[in-house]
């Protein structure tokens, strides 16, 4: 018998040259999507407890961020808003001159080159905290809220947006959206939908910073079962059907097996958010110095676009982009 040879696949792994040579899965800064919370206000940076390092800020803070985001190399934001007010149907949503209205005018007037895309649902501007309009039987109303998720959508892109992003995982809304951008001049802008989004508990986090707890309930009734994977292919498959340019699977890390099977059976752009439990878990972690943030992050990130995300939403990206760069 032949003896077993000595090295085989080591051969490629013997300096960081060949390391790289090989290398199967780059990450850029320009893979990256930086979600920030935006709220009334002068001068507010509100630390959000769950998430070192995020912060709810006033206009004129999120003008420091997004020069600094865009100086990084980072593709673009994506806007949550913090309203002044909440009400039975979530109107700041809408509102011409509601807070991520006004925060994409700013944006875009300031630091154009930075993609501005928003994150169209009602669970930030309700106070029942459901991402729609609650019918008679007490349960989020699919039809009656496509109508209000249309109208942000129109009010985003009329304040500048570069691209909308529909979350309330109701069906017929990238339809509903597409119909009313086409309708209102706006036959240019992308929609990058939401099309697998699970009732996770990895959005805990979010839910502090962007304060949209379901009062009752919980979102179960329309987000997806964790469970599924052929379900989330049909998601997938009919945002896609109904317009969309871009689907996202989220979370990221739990749902990796989803963001693979839906790479393998769609030629869309795909995204993934790397979701704010995520993150959380991250930080503890390195604040415990249990884990090497730096490594761990770039691991997170790789494996996230090696299962084959083109564009990740996460709250690294500013230290991820940081780093990168440190390794060039
Ligand atoms: C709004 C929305 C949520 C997230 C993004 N958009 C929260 C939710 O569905 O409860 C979560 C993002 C994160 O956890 O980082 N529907």
């Amino acid at each position: 018998m032949a003896a077993f040879p000595q090295l085989r696949l080591r051969r490629l792994r013997r300096s960081e040259t060949v390391r790289e040579m090989v290398r199967e899965t780059s990450l850029a800064p320009s893979d990256l999507i930086y979600p920030l919370f935006v709220c009334h206000g002068r001068e507010v940076k509100t630390p959000i407890e769950s998430m070192p390092g995020c912060y709810q800020l006033s206009l004129d803070q999120l003008l420091t961020e997004v020069t600094e985001v865009a100086d990084l190399g980072i593709s673009g934001v994506m806007l949550f808003g913090i309203p002044a007010s909440k009400d039975e149907a979530g109107t700041e949503a809408y509102d011409p001159q509601g807070i991520v209205q006004e925060a994409v005018k700013m944006i875009k007037q300031t630091t154009p080159r930075l993609f501005v895309i928003t994150d169209v649902c009602l669970c930030e501007y309700t106070d029942h905290g459901h991402c729609g309009t609650i019918g008679d039987d007490g349960t989020v109303d699919n039809d009656k809220t496509l109508d209000l998720l249309a109208r942000t959508a129109m009010s985003h892109a009329d304040a500048g947006a570069d691209m909308v992003a529909p979350s309330a995982m109701m069906d017929g809304q990238v339809k509903a959206i597409r119909d009313a951008l086409d309708q209102s001049g706006h036959s240019e802008i992308p929609i990058l939908a939401y099309a697998a989004k699970f009732a996770s508990a990895f959005y805990g986090p979010f839910r502090e910073a962007a304060g949209s707890a379901p009062q009752f309930g919980d979102r179960r009734g329309y987000q997806m079962d964790p469970a599924n994977v052929r379900m989330a292919l049909r998601e997938l498959e009919q945002d896609i059907d109904e317009g969309a340019d871009m689907v996202m699977v989220k979370p990221a890390l739990a749902y990796l097996d989803v963001l693979n099977r839906a790479r393998r059976r769609f030629p869309h752009p795909l995204a993934a958010y790397n979701v704010s439990g995520e993150y959380a878990m991250v930080k503890a972690a390195s604040a415990a110095g249990w884990l090497d943030e730096k490594r761990i992050t770039l691991e997170i990130l790789t494996s996230i676009k090696r299962a084959g995300a083109d564009v990740i939403l996460t709250y690294h990206a500013k230290n991820a982009s940081r780093w990168l760069s440190e390794q060039e």
